[in-house]
């Protein structure tokens, strides 16, 4: 067995992000750099040797030669066996059922997301622990500072592995074992939901769905799940077939870069149900028959119908949703009686809540909901949950929301999003904005007047451990609020985030389009973190 040292110099960028480090493909490509960051977190671990890897990827240009390159530093460094989706490919909630479920150390999942892919565009790679979930803070932050000083890494001196075809191979002394990449993860969604209902609903003849993979990993999941388990029609799954550049697209499931099944849903004659997901399979989006549901309504709504479903009929321990999502779900929480946990962006705050039982689901405003299945944020689960519930209802999209508005109340909600500004302007901005907070309190602004100012903390009610400058709340005394954050996971200078939300309990003022019912609040946020003048920015470049 042939284990090279190599010798290497640090990089001084590999912070990573919310979700793990991103970056420009030719950045990953200069020598040594993966190799540096694979074994910054090799060395961030302890007592793995002769543990089990889970990795896999969501099938981006550059995942079969990263995927080579980690499993033979694998080897090198002493893991016992790795886990690889046949053809290097797992979607993300895919590779968190697989690491729990054969009990493995951990796992490392290659993807940018929803960003896009190819040579000129996005790579990532994310590191997950044994229960499933991407890394906490002191483990990245650990990774970082490793990052800082490696001078070499570890790597076997090897062949390829043949990715191609499944079984066990040799690789040095580790076992490389090609499994399939999808047969764990459907068993794991048969175990959950009511499959029998499901099947009933997709092949009764007057419902019609539509699954748009937009040309990344879910494809393979949606066509054994919707077209082979629960019968739905071929050619119900759209763009099923992962591409290394996902087609020339933006796998974002939103309603500007699912466009494609935004004007099915939207067009002649549409489908009943429609729902998209991201590069790596963790996002959704859910349309009714010209019908968009908001993911945070989406999150109220699994969480106010939960008990519909078999694995959560006996009720939910407790939710969870980022910071910057609407509150739509804490009214649910109040009305059920159970706690509702704030946390920061990012997946990885989720964990802890989920790991003490704390809570069962949870969900971003950024198209993301879960729950304690795995510890990821999972697409297909959220499609698979609707069906569920549209079997069990027999109503439409549309009505279930809005019976749920008028039972809660609306939260309009939108966010606006300021790509690829200057990194110093950015920043700026944000100063500028934590300068005012001392003095905000009890200022009036047109209708509204200034309940709290604050730059979000968080402190882990397990592990107390405490996230600081997480984005700046200004919340009103109507319950209204604007949010600012920079993004954590752009590769590109700056992203500014405007999350806006205001609550409506009138029901017969819940038929407005969002950015009407926010109207004011666009023009206020502008005031007061002064964008236009910041940025030269006349409008936001994306709006969810
Ligand atoms: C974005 C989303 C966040 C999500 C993350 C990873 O992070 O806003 O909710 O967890 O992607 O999918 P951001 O770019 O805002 O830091
Ligand atoms: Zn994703």
């Amino acid at each position: 067995m042939n284990i090279r040292t190599v010798s290497t110099q640090a990089f001084t960028d590999q912070k990573p992000g919310t979700s793990g480090l991103r970056k420009k493909v030719k950045t990953f490509q200069q020598p040594h750099y993966l190799e540096n960051f694979v074994q910054s977190i090799f060395d961030s671990l302890e007592g793995y040797q002769g543990q089990t890897l889970v990795l896999g990827g969501d099938g981006r240009f550059y995942n079969r030669e990263a995927i080579q390159i980690i499993l033979k530093m694998a080897a090198a460094n002493g893991f016992g066996r790795v886990l690889v989706g046949e053809k290097g490919i797992l979607s993300t909630p895919a590779l968190s059922c697989i690491v729990r479920k054969y009990k493995a150390f951990g796992g490392i999942i290659l993807s940018a997301s929803h960003n896009p892919a190819g040579p000129d565009e996005d790579f990532g790679i994310k590191y997950n622990t044994d229960n499933g979930g991407p890394a906490p803070e002191k483990i990245t932050e650990a990774i970082y500072n490793r990052s800082k000083t490696i001078d070499a890494y570890k790597i076997l001196e090897a062949e390829d592995v043949n990715l191609e075809k499944l079984g066990s191979f040799e690789l040095g002394s580790m076992t490389v074992q090609v499994i399939d990449s999808v047969a764990d993860y459907v068993e794991l969604m048969q175990s959950l939901f009511d499959f029998g209902s499901i099947r009933q609903l997709l092949t009764s003849g007057n419902f019609r769905m539509c699954m748009d993979s937009l040309h990344a990993v879910t494809g393979p999941y949606a066509y054994a799940l919707f077209e082979q388990c629960l019968g739905a029609p071929a050619g119900t799954v759209h763009n099923g077939k992962p591409l290394e550049d996902f087609g020339g697209g933006h796998p974002d499931p939103n309603l500007v870069y699912a466009h494609e099944l935004v004007d099915i849903l939207f067009g002649d004659n549409p489908p009943d149900f429609g729902a998209a997901s991201d590069g790596d399979g963790d996002r959704n989006m859910i349309l009714g028959r010209n019908f968009f549901v908001t993911p945070s309504d989406s999150l109220a709504v699994l969480a106010a119908n939960a008990k519909l479903v078999p694995a959560y009929s006996s009720g939910l321990a407790g939710v969870a949703r980022s910071m910057p999502t609407s509150a739509a779900v804490d009214r649910v929480a109040v009305s059920e009686g159970i706690d509702c946990y704030e946390t920061p962006t990012g997946w990885k705050f989720f964990g802890n809540l989920l790991d003490a039982g704390k809570v069962t689901l949870c969900g971003e405003e950024s198209f993301g909901t879960g729950s304690d299945h795995v510890r990821e944020k999972d697409g297909l689960w959220a499609v698979l949950f609707w069906l569920n519930i549209l079997a069990s209802r027999k109503q439409s999209v549309e009505e279930i929301v809005r019976e749920h508005w008028k039972t809660y109340g609306r939260n309009y909600y939108s966010r606006h999003d300021y790509e690829a500004v200057e990194t110093l302007e950015a920043n700026t901005l944000m100063e500028n904005l934590r300068e005012q907070l001392s003095t905000m309190k009890g200022k009036q602004f047109g209708k509204y007047q200034v309940e709290y100012a604050d730059d979000f903390s968080y402190t882990d009610p397990v592990d107390g451990s405490i996230s600081q400058n997480q984005g700046i709340r200004i919340g009103f005394t109507d319950g209204s609020r604007i949010v600012f954050r920079l993004s954590g996971t752009g590769t590109q200078g700056a992203t500014l985030r405007v999350y806006l939300e205001s609550y409506e309990p009138d029901s017969t003022k819940h038929h407005l389009d969002p950015q009407q019912g926010l109207a004011e609040l666009i023009t206020l946020a502008d005031e007061i973190a002064q964008i236009k003048a910041n940025t030269g920015r006349d409008q936001p470049t994306v709006i969810t």
